[in-house]
């Protein structure tokens, strides 16, 4: 993928070891140093890495990263990312692109009065499943799409993540931490939204960590777990959401696209490859041949994606597909308590679509 861009990680977490792995196998990228507020953290991935421990001031300033990627929680997305343009330096961060859509903003009038690149996850939808769907799609298979539905449901995070707190304060919940999937897939899907509409409620006011060293520990619940909202898109299809942190388990598609000759189901668009079915109205499912996507991708590719997009263009993963995936769920959870439809004052171009290509 292009000449080797030296990547500095702020934020070492749970994702992480997601990210070193691909850096690791990917010849354009390399890891070269790693921060964390927790020390311990940033020494352990940077031993397990082979790269440099650094204070996270430091590792911003380093004239020996190119790109920051910026994987702390979505807290302080902004913060980190408004400190690595101050320095002159391309950002690709976790999801949501900031807490806010007023954070986020401010993210992209620095980059671009800087002049660096600013990418967003999630990255998952460049991967065959979502980009073979889309090309579907395009080429007709299902005729003009009516109406799609994207379901998203867990009992919750606090079950297997060490530190989930972050899921269930201002910034977190079903719909921030997992809309951003199933969201930037409907947008590669069915394009733009131009008006939304939701409600949402919660089951119980707190959670308990089961795992790791804070198991048993009782953390507040100060977001709706259970958000369901109506995109209307452009071209005026309708897609139905459901995200929600206060449920068993569902059988019902990831995605499904309603169009005027056929249904379409999208695999998980949290994962990057899985089998797109058809069924004509008049036929039964079947699976449809891999045409387009990151064959074998991994997180990380939406980063490798904007390193090589040339200067002047759009990486795939860009600011403007992020604030407004941030922007349609911002409205939809206003609309939760106003009850009212909410006009989406930002929009995007759909994203170049990814042809099929081979691992690196
Ligand atoms: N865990 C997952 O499976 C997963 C999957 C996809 C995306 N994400 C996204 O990745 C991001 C991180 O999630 P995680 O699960 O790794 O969280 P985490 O809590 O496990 O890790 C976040 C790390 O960031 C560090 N941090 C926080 N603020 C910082 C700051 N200002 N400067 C430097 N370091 C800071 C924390 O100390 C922590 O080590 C979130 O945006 C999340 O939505 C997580």
């Amino acid at each position: 993928m292009g000449e080797q861009v030296n990547v500095g990680i702020v934020g070492c977490g749970a994702i992480s070891g997601a990210y070193t792995t691909t850096i690791g196998r990917l010849p354009g990228l390399r890891l070269a140093a790693v921060a964390d507020l927790d020390a311990a953290r940033a020494e352990a991935v940077a031993v397990a890495n082979d790269a440099r421990a650094l204070p996270v001031a430091e590792l911003i300033a380093d004239p020996g990263v190119d790109v920051v990627l910026n994987l702390t929680v979505p807290a302080a997305h902004a913060g980190v990312a408004l400190a690595a343009i101050a320095a002159g330096k391309d950002v690709y961060g976790e999801k949501p692109l900031a807490a806010t859509k007023a954070e986020a903003l401010q993210v992209m009038r620095a980059a671009a009065a800087a002049g660096v690149r600013l990418g967003c996850a999630p990255d998952t939808v460049l991967g065959t499943g979502v980009q073979s769907a889309r090309r579907h799609v395009d080429d007709g298979l299902i005729g003009a799409p009516i109406a799609a539905t994207a379901i998203m449901v867990t009992p919750g995070h606090e079950r297997w993540h060490p530190n989930p707190d972050f899921y269930y304060a201002p910034g977190g919940g079903p719909l921030l931490d997992m809309g951003p999937y199933y969201i930037t897939a409907l947008i590669h899907l069915l394009g733009p939204v131009s008006r939304v509409i939701g409600a949402a409620g919660h089951a119980r006011p707190e959670r308990t960590i089961a795992s790791g060293p804070r198991a048993g520990t009782t953390i507040p619940v100060t977001v709706d777990t259970h958000v369901t909202g109506i995109l209307i898109h452009d071209s005026g299809a309708l897609s139905t959401l459901v995200m929600s942190f206060d449920a068993a388990a569902t059988r019902a598609a990831p995605i499904e696209v309603h169009g005027e000759k056929a249904s379409l189901i999208v695999p998980d668009p949290n994962t990057f490859d899985g089998d797109v079915l058809i069924h004509p109205i008049d036929g039964t499912w079947q699976a449809l041949p891999t045409l387009a996507g990151y064959r074998n991708a991994s997180r990380g590719y939406g980063l490798a994606d904007l390193t090589t997009t040339p200067p002047g263009e759009l990486p795939r993963a860009s600011a403007p597909l992020a604030l407004h995936v941030l922007d349609i769920m911002e409205s939809l959870l206003t609309s939760t308590t106003t009850a009212q439809a909410i006009p989406i004052t930002t929009t995007c171009a759909r994203p170049d679509p990814v042809p099929l290509t081979e691992p690196c």
